[in-house]
């Protein structure tokens, strides 16, 4: 089974997460990039709002089509308890070309699984396997054996 890692990541977390993932599953992965610059105080409010709003931004071009893979696993950080700007933009612009998808997100403390009922509605399909990993999953590095888990799931 052909599979593509989608992710975005505007501080590194769920970067560290992904490339733990396509590291495990051994598979093709792609960051987006947003065209709106995120960073310090200023973009994390704009991010906020943008997220709360459901609003979409413009994302940097991408490379890999999600239509030539059989599961599209999608990460995100959580925002506002919701699915990040660029990853949203990234659903709408491409959800008529995922056969099968799957989600993961890092969150500060919570807010995962209300994001995975938004992705779940947006890609108007249910997921093959979900991973919610926390700042203390991270502290902890508890989540090293909750990556190994979601990726057995999906090698099922
Ligand atoms: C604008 C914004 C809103 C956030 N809202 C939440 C939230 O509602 N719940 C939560 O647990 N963490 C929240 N966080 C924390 C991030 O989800 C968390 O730090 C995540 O791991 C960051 O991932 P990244 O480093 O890949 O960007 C928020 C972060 C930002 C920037």
């Amino acid at each position: 089974m052909s599979i593509l890692i989608i992710f975005y990541s505007r501080t590194g977390t769920t970067k560290k997460v992904a490339n733990l993932i396509s590291e495990n599953l051994n598979c093709d992965s792609e960051e987006i990039l947003d065209t709106k610059n995120r960073l310090g105080f200023f973009g994390w409010l704009k991010s906020g709002k943008d997220a709360m709003m459901k609003k979409l931004t413009i994302l940097e071009k991408i490379d890999k089509n999600p239509g030539f893979y059989d599961l599209v696993v999608i990460g995100t950080p959580i925002w506002a308890s919701n699915i990040s700007t660029p990853i949203r933009t990234y659903i709408v612009e491409n959800k008529e070309k995922f056969k099968k998808v799957s989600f993961f997100c890092t969150e500060g403390g919570s807010g995962g699984k209300k994001c995975f009922e938004r992705m779940t509605k947006l890609c108007d399909k249910d997921p093959v396997a979900t991973l919610e990993i926390n700042s203390k999953d991270i502290k902890k590095e508890t989540y090293l054996e909750k990556v190994k888990e979601f990726t057995n799931e999906l090698k099922k």
